[in-house]
């Protein structure tokens, strides 16, 4: 009999290690990966290029989520992020849509549409999600769930390198001052905020390598199939 087509989640806060750990893990058996966040960021866009770049806007910005179109593809092993046809790949990763985001992600409304989106992608199984809502909301029944931890000094740190290899200027501690903020907006949230789900298996990164990461949690999968 062929092996069951998993769901898995995994939540936690930004710089993680979320998408290099959902991708690896994807990759290894064959799955899709989807990022959700990557979905609020290309509403986020939306929004700016119509100008609605506060919660002023809530009503307009819940329109656009309801009418876009997102879809991610990958090509030449990148997932590539489409929002009405138009590929924002790089640019949802600028400074100015991180800034944004955690206002847009905020919007209930925004939140129920691309969750009914993300619901659709995940119907047949067989799919890595990351986000801050999975295995509470998104996917309660995912047979695998994985909280990612790790310092604020550690996350500031990656998403700094991660940021200059794409050829933007950051400053440490403003990164630092940045993820912290985006910790408090995300947990304290009224709508789906950023907690681990009850069966989730926590895991802190900080001193862990990515192939540790991703070993435990294909060891986790395994006893799931
Ligand atoms: O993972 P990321 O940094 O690309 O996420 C961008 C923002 O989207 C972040 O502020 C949290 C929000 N987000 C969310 O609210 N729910 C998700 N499932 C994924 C991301």
């Amino acid at each position: 009999m062929a092996d069951k087509l998993l769901k898995i989640a995994i939540d936690g806060p930004a710089g993680a290690g979320k998408s290099t750990v959902a991708k690896l893990v994807a990759l290894r058996l064959n799955y899709l990966y989807i990022d959700t966040g990557a979905m609020y960021r290309a509403i986020t866009y939306l929004a700016i290029q119509y100008g609605y770049n506060s919660l002023d806007y809530e009503n307009n910005i819940a329109e656009l989520a309801e009418a876009a179109t997102i879809s991610l593809e990958n090509r030449e092993n990148r997932l590539h992020v489409f929002v009405n046809e138009q590929d924002v790949t790089d640019v949802i990763r600028s400074p100015e849509i991180s800034a944004l985001v955690p206002v847009i992600s905020q919007i209930a409304s925004v939140r129920n549409t691309l969750v009914v989106k993300q619901r659709e992608l995940a119907v047949n199984g067989g799919v890595v999600m990351d986000g801050r809502d999975i295995g509470t909301r998104v996917l309660p029944n995912a047979e695998v769930k994985i909280f990612l931890t790790a310092s604020v000094e550690e996350r500031a740190k990656r998403r700094c390198l991660e940021l200059q290899q794409k050829g933007f200027k950051v400053d440490l501690n403003e990164l630092k001052v940045e993820i912290s903020e985006r910790d408090n907006i995300d947990s304290e949230r009224k709508i789906d905020p950023l907690i681990a789900a009850k069966d989730a298996v926590m895991l802190d990164t900080s001193y862990m390598t990515i192939q540790e990461v991703v070993d435990k949690i294909l060891e986790l999968c395994k006893e799931r199939l």
